[in-house]
């Protein structure tokens, strides 16, 4: 089994970040000891040097391994320098084993060289090949930046789409379990009022994404926690972990996964409230 906490949208430096629940949720996370993880954007509310250097400090206080990506807050006042200075790359991928707990760094390099390979689902056919079976102790994990510098809508972006279908490609050949992060919602989150701050590619994003049946979509940025499954793809967003901007009652929150041989649970955690079962899905 596999077990990973999906935390997102710190918003540190802004007037609504709450380091008391911050630091509640810290201990919750490190109590739970998951096996890894992912941060999905907006470490930062203005993207200032002077958040981020608080944001290195404030990860150091996670007791497991740690990946992220910037989110749309992060990309502000040249913030997204600064993630890469800071912080590490801004988009990456990963294999991880949980047999012999290896992870290894897929290197761009390799990733980039497009195989001239037509992407197209009529080409690909995965859809008429049937659900795949994965095994759950092969992940491929990618994080994906979907922010746009100073603006709160954002985009993947052709090119990072070729690459991320190249890395989906591989990983659906070698029958590995794939998650990708990335802040925009793809799919809209209800309970969030008027559509805003979009991914402006989210058709193209979600056709890749379902098209190589990846089995975990992580997403953040609207503070609100919600699972869509579609087709054979499971689209969570996380809700905030320690700021303050939230709607109606939805407290401070984030998501745990438990990756069994043949399902997912998903349990969200909330702030001085009960856990709350959200979800279990076939693999
Ligand atoms: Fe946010
Ligand atoms: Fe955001």
């Amino acid at each position: 089994m596999t077990f990973i906490a999906h935390i997102s949208d710190f918003h540190i430096g802004g007037s609504d970040f709450s380091e008391d629940v911050f630091f509640n949720n810290v201990d919750k996370v490190n109590d739970l000891d998951p096996d890894f993880i992912i941060f999905t954007g907006d470490f930062t509310n203005h993207g200032y040097y002077a958040e981020y250097v608080k944001a290195v400090e404030y990860i150091k206080f996670f007791k497991s391994t740690f990946f992220s990506i910037p989110g749309n807050h992060d990309a502000r006042n040249l913030g997204y320098e600064t993630f890469q200075k800071l912080i590490g790359e801004r988009s990456w991928a990963r294999k991880i084993s949980s047999t012999n707990h290896s992870n290894h760094k897929i290197k761009n390099d390799d990733a980039l060289k497009i195989k001239h390979k037509l992407r197209d689902k009529e080409d690909i056919k995965l859809k008429h090949m049937g659900k795949k079976s994965v095994d759950t102790n092969n992940i491929t994990l990618v994080g994906l930046d979907s922010s746009e510098p100073d603006i709160s809508d954002g985009s993947v972006g052709r090119s990072q789409q070729l690459w991320v279908e190249e890395i989906l490609s591989d990983s659906y050949m070698d029958s590995a379990f794939s998650i990708v992060a990335i802040h925009h919602h793809v799919l809209p989150v209800p309970k969030t009022g008027r559509e805003r701050n979009i991914l402006y590619d989210a058709g193209d994003i979600l056709k890749s994404l379902t098209d190589f049946e990846v089995n975990i979509v992580l997403s953040g940025h609207k503070h609100v926690p919600y699972l869509w499954e579609v087709e054979n793809t499971l689209f969570a967003t996380a809700g905030s972990f320690s700021s303050m901007k939230l709607r109606g009652s939805c407290p401070n929150s984030f998501n745990t996964y438990e990756i069994e041989e043949d399902h997912i649970k998903a349990t969200l955690k909330q702030y001085r409230k009960e856990d709350v079962l959200f979800g279990k899905y076939k693999i």
